[in-house]
């Protein structure tokens, strides 16, 4: 007989784990199946080891710029493997915290392989052997995996996927060459453009950071070419062969095809739902381009089971999951929502205005909401208040000027609808701005909250204050 309980969840992640946890709250009998290590991709191998990876690289990188400062360092250097134990580390602790959290939430943890079957049955293989699980719920949050794409030559030893690149221990990079400058492309372009690689970024969309604002990815497009990273745009690798190390064939888009020497090659051209095995022959869930179909309250095509996170999100963020996850368990246990829900143009269903968007190079990039663009290109009336830092007195004193504040604001209201910040701990400044959208806050409302100096943020009171002046 198949252990019973309210409700089983697949996958660990922050989908996965925020959703146990919430049901645990609510005195749901909750278990929790993962095929390989506690917390996903998000804390193994993704926003965890990335940002450890990016922390001691970029101290690496200003150890290097603060002779400007007064600062004489005699010899300065890096030791991959240390840097490689600071991130285990990080990412065991946090994987220890999930744990205790769920030890201490009375929820059962099961390490195996889940396959759902008929009547909301999970087979669990692992070590053990084979074991049946009944839930009168399940939640599918099995997260995605690395696309890779069909060029000839990608699976030539020196190709990595951002996973195999995060696990390396010892330093080879002298020269990388990254396919897709998307999110992670830009990211690892940071990394290691800190860690003295010649890093190359071939992007076959027009700019970087294909669904981001224009401005701010040609923002981002300068900071990087400062840092000399060679960025093309509208191309894209056709081939890779490897004749006395690694060679890509480049494709330019109303240009000259060229080739061009890699040491090594990152693909980052996007990630696909991570189903392998997931549904049982009695279990065909309906697709949809790719992804489980599910409807407006994540619930799939068979009733009572549910799937969230990037196994079916347009938005593939570790937030946007754990959201979804939490709205879930609500609506399972009878609980008013916490979140606000519409239909978004991907066709899925969170609350896309207060959806922060971070971005961790340096500069940070943070955006939440509409853009100018956006805004015009939907009949909305709007006004943009603009400060660039440039003028902003903290970074002026840490030698860091660059980037902007954006802020859209609707103009017979004159509440925000949008903010793009492009600047050095931009990723925090934007919680403000998610805030501030999410409770409808006029700039009136916001300019009178006192912005401390000299901080970053103060270039958000002046960004307010040039939207004012524009009524
Ligand atoms: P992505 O979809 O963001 O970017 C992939 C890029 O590759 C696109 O710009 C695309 O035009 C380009 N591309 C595709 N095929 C190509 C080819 N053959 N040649 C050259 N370029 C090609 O995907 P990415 O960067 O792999 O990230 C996956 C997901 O993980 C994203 O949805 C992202 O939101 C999430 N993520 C979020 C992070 C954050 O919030 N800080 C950090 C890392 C990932």
């Amino acid at each position: 007989m198949a252990k019973q309980y309210d409700l089983i969840v697949i996958g660990a992640g922050p989908g996965g784990y925020t959703a146990a946890l919430k049901a645990a709250e609510y005195g749901l009998h909750t278990a929790v199946i993962e095929e390989k290590k506690l917390g996903g991709n998000c804390v193994n191998r993704g926003c965890i080891p990335t940002k450890a990876l990016l922390h001691a690289s970029n101290r690496f990188k200003q150890m290097q710029q603060c002779d400007e400062l007064g600062v004489s360092v005699d010899f300065i250097s890096f030791d991959f493997k240390k840097m490689q134990q600071h991130k285990k580390r990080a990412v065991k602790t946090y994987r220890d915290e999930i744990r205790r959290l769920f030890d201490e939430a009375g929820i059962e943890y099961i390490e195996g392989k889940a396959t759902i079957r008929r009547n909301r049955t999970v087979e669990v293989n692992n070590r053990e052997g084979r074991e049946y699980y009944q839930g009168k719920n399940i939640i599918i949050a099995t997260g995605a995996m690395a696309v890779m794409p069909e060029i000839p030559g990608s699976n030539l030893p020196g190709v990595y996927t951002s996973s195999r690149l995060l696990a390396a221990d010892t330093w080879n990079f002298d020269r990388l060459t990254i396919i897709g400058g998307g999110v992670i492309g830009v990211e690892f372009a940071t990394i290691f453009n800190s860690l003295c690689s010649k890093v190359t970024i071939i992007e076959k969309g027009p700019h970087l950071l294909g669904p981001m604002d224009e401005v701010v990815a040609k923002e981002l497009e300068k900071a990087l070419r400062k840092k000399d990273i060679t960025v093309y745009c509208n191309a894209e690798v056709s081939r890779i062969e490897d004749k006395d190390g690694l060679t890509c064939q480049v494709e330019v888009a109303g240009g000259e095809s060229f080739s061009m020497k890699a040491g090594q090659i990152l693909m980052a051209v996007g990630r696909k739902p991570n189903i392998n095995g997931l549904l049982g022959d009695d279990m065909p869930l309906e697709m949809s381009q790719g992804k489980l179909a599910v409807n407006s309250e994540f619930m799939t095509s068979e009733p009572g089971v549910y799937a969230i996170g990037d196994v079916v999100s347009g938005i593939q963020l570790a937030h946007v999951a754990a959201a979804e996850g939490t709205y879930v368990v609500e609506k399972i246990a009878g609980r008013p929502h916490g979140i606000r829900l519409e239909v978004v143009p991907t066709g899925m269903y969170v609350s896309l205005p207060i959806v922060p968007n971070c971005i961790y190079t340096e500069p940070e990039i943070a955006t939440v909401g509409i853009t100018e663009e956006a805004a015009r290109a939907s009949g909305m009336k709007v006004r943009c208040g603009y400060f660039s830092m440039t003028e902003n007195g903290k970074s002026i004193v840490t030698r860091k000027e660059e980037g902007f504040v954006r802020l859209v604001f609707e103009s017979y209201s004159d509440t925000i609808v949008g903010a793009q910040i492009v600047c050095p701990r931009a990723t925090d400044m934007i919680g403000e701005m998610a805030t501030a959208i999410a409770n409808g806050l006029t700039a009136g409302q916001l300019s009178m909250a006192m912005r401390a100096h000299p901080t970053y943020s103060e270039a958000i009171s002046t960004a307010i204050s040039d939207a004012m002046r524009q009524k």
